[in-house]
């Protein structure tokens, strides 16, 4: 996966990875030639007292260094570069890709795995990127290259070299497989505390209301607790890979110089080269300990990796045709035709032959008891999700025919949990339409019958609005997205339940408001209230997911059963109806 990801990601970046190369080739020469000159140093120069020979030896050895910075540092800005472009564009196609998720896709995965996704999970991949590509060819030669260098210094200690490498390489290996497990539920366990943390964040109210405070602190801690644990088990196996390295460097070069001062006084080599035998033995058993730790790392950013690609390669079910046809009908409003729909996995349907048609300048109202499938039929109007069997047909042409650009261009929807985005209400009403005019909002907001605490509010047009929309009360956000909804001027407007939150005068005055700016308009409106939608013209009660009646409200007191109970029962009850005021709608 992680190679998918990155077969995916680099090939822009091949330019810098050309010079990554080569900058670490030069680097790891450079690195490659010291030893070899300090042991020459030290036997031509310090052994003989030719000081002219040191300070020659001493430049050219500077000069070498410098290289090997050099090297070094660029491949680390270039590597980092490289990694955090990386990063960025697959945020960017994670993004993407998300906003492109119909409503299916996004409840499959769930939105706080997708920000894990977007944030975490790059994030370890960038840090292994960075890491191997500062390695990649680094690491190989400067083992290979470090033990013929130092086979050519010595040759007669290279047993100790043969027993010191792959010791250390199967004892960091030993140690960081050990680790490996604790990566995957250390990335599981940051999903599930952040799922935690968000949803009490979100429901901080009825935490508080129901006194469920201790519960939900336990709940966390138990969240967070796994994840402490997997941090805590890989930082004392991290910690154990030190002193097990710093032992088996020590101990080779204290080998060295106990076997290689024998041969020193037998005569079978040089001070110097012993030097740089030492020096080529600790450079290998570096390159071999950072290669061990990168290759470990591996499989926790291929965990990272899997979770990010299986956004990449979700699809959204609702998806643009091949070969988009224009809707060109405006007369034709809106119809449905034996529309069956089921949710993924349900076993039985929520629509069922659900059939009508809404004309231009008409209002549509759907009423049903809760859980009968009103905002399902509303959502498959705008594609949100596509219908499981007959058809949706906007302006005369089947929604899954047309791009999805041009069905929404033409709907507006406020939905029974209207969101509102951080910014002002200016900014979200220009959701409707980015050109809107100062004018233009007023007017939507006096329709929307907003108009008077707008102007209330501190910077009216410009006052604040907080994420999801929440320093405004329920009622005002309804009615903030009504207005954005007209705001739109779309030739159909769907509203569902929109007006539950509003009294019944306020409702009333909306209700004739809407009606003088919808003269060409497709209105469709989802109510709890009969009185809400007694003046529609045509009403169709559903019932568990079936239409059972269709008419007008005096037509249908007369045909219809279940329309008649729905209106008994809210008589009974006075003005009543449900006031189903949806608490924070995120
Ligand atoms: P709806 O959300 O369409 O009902 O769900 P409704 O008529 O609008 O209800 P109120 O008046 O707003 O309360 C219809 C059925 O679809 C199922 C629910 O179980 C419900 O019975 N459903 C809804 C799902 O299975 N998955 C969903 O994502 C949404
Ligand atoms: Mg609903």
């Amino acid at each position: 996966m992680l190679i998918r990801l990155l077969r995916r990601g680099l090939p822009p970046y091949a330019g810098f990875l050309a010079a990554i190369a080569v900058l670490q080739l030069a680097g790891v020469i450079a690195n490659l030639y010291l030893p070899s000159l300090t042991g020459r140093m030290i036997d031509h120069g310090v052994a003989r007292g030719d000081i002219d020979y040191i300070w020659r030896m001493g430049a050219w050895m500077l000069g070498v260094s410098l290289v090997a910075i050099v090297a070094a540092i660029s491949v680390a800005r270039l590597g980092s570069r490289v990694a955090a472009s990386l990063a960025r564009d697959a945020r960017a196609h994670v993004f993407d890709r998300v906003l492109s998720f119909s409503d299916r896709e996004v409840l499959h995965f769930g939105a706080p795995t997708l920000i894990t996704r977007a944030g975490n999970d790059i994030t370890q991949v960038q840090t292994v990127v960075t890491m191997l590509l500062m390695l990649v060819v680094q690491a190989p030669i400067m083992m290979i290259g470090g033990v013929i260098m130092a086979l050519q210094e010595d040759a007669g200690l290279a047993w100790i070299m043969a027993a010191a490498v792959p010791l250390l390489g199967i004892a960091i290996g030993i140690v960081i497989s050990r680790m490996v497990p604790w990566f995957r539920i250390m990335q599981d366990s940051v999903d599930r505390v952040n799922r935690i943390l968000r949803e009490q964040i979100t429901g901080v109210r009825v935490v508080r209301a129901f006194v469920r405070e201790d519960v939900e602190r336990e709940r966390f801690a138990a969240a967070n607790e796994i994840y402490t644990g997997a941090a805590v088990s890989v930082g004392k196996l991290m910690a154990l890979a030190f002193p097990i390295v710093m032992v088996i460097l020590n101990v080779s070069s204290a080998a060295v110089l106990w076997f290689g001062a024998h041969r020193v006084d037998t005569g079978q080599v040089e001070v110097g080269a012993l030097f740089a035998f030492m020096q080529y033995l600790l450079q290998v058993l570096m390159a071999v300990m950072m290669t061990t730790m990168a290759a470990m790392m591996i499989p926790r950013a291929e965990v990272s990796a899997r979770r990010i690609t299986e956004v990449l390669e979700t699809d959204s079910t609702v998806v643009d045709p091949a070969d988009p046809q224009p809707i060109t009908d405006e007369n034709a409003g809106v119809e449905l035709r034996d529309v069956t729909f089921s949710y993924p996995g349900a076993e039985v349907p929520v629509l069922d032959g659900v059939s009508f048609t809404a004309r231009p300048g008409t209002t549509t109202a759907i009423i049903g008891s809760t859980g009968a499938g009103k905002t399902t039929l509303l959502n498959l109007i705008p594609r949100l999700r596509d219908v499981t069997g007959g058809e949706v047909l906007v302006g005369g042409r089947d929604v899954r025919e047309a791009s999805l650009e041009d069905v929404w261009s033409r709907i507006a929807l406020v939905p029974q949990r209207p969101y509102l985005f951080s910014g002002t209400v200016a900014s979200n009403l220009r959701y409707g339409d980015p050109d809107a005019a100062d004018d233009a909002l007023w007017e939507a907001l006096r329709t929307a019958q907003a108009e008077d605490f707008v102007s209330r509010m501190d910077g009216g047009l410009e006052a604040r609005i907080a994420q999801g929309g929440t320093n405004v009360s329920g009622g005002q956000r309804q009615r903030l997205a009504i207005a954005r909804a007209l705001v739109r001027d779309a030739d159909v407007l769907l509203f569902d339940d929109s007006f539950s939150a509003l009294d019944v005068a306020t409702d009333a005055r909306l209700r004739e408001a809407l009606k003088a700016r919808t003269a060409y308009t497709t209105v469709i409106v989802v109510a709890q209230r009969v009185s809400t939608i007694v003046g529609a013209d045509q009403i169709i009660v559903l019932d568990d997911g079936r239409v059972v009646g269709v008419g007008t409200h005096d037509e249908l007191l007369e045909t219809c059963e279940t329309y008649r109970e729905i209106a008994e029962s809210q008589e009974a009850g006075g003005a009543g109806g449900a006031e189903t005021l949806a608490e924070v709608p995120v």
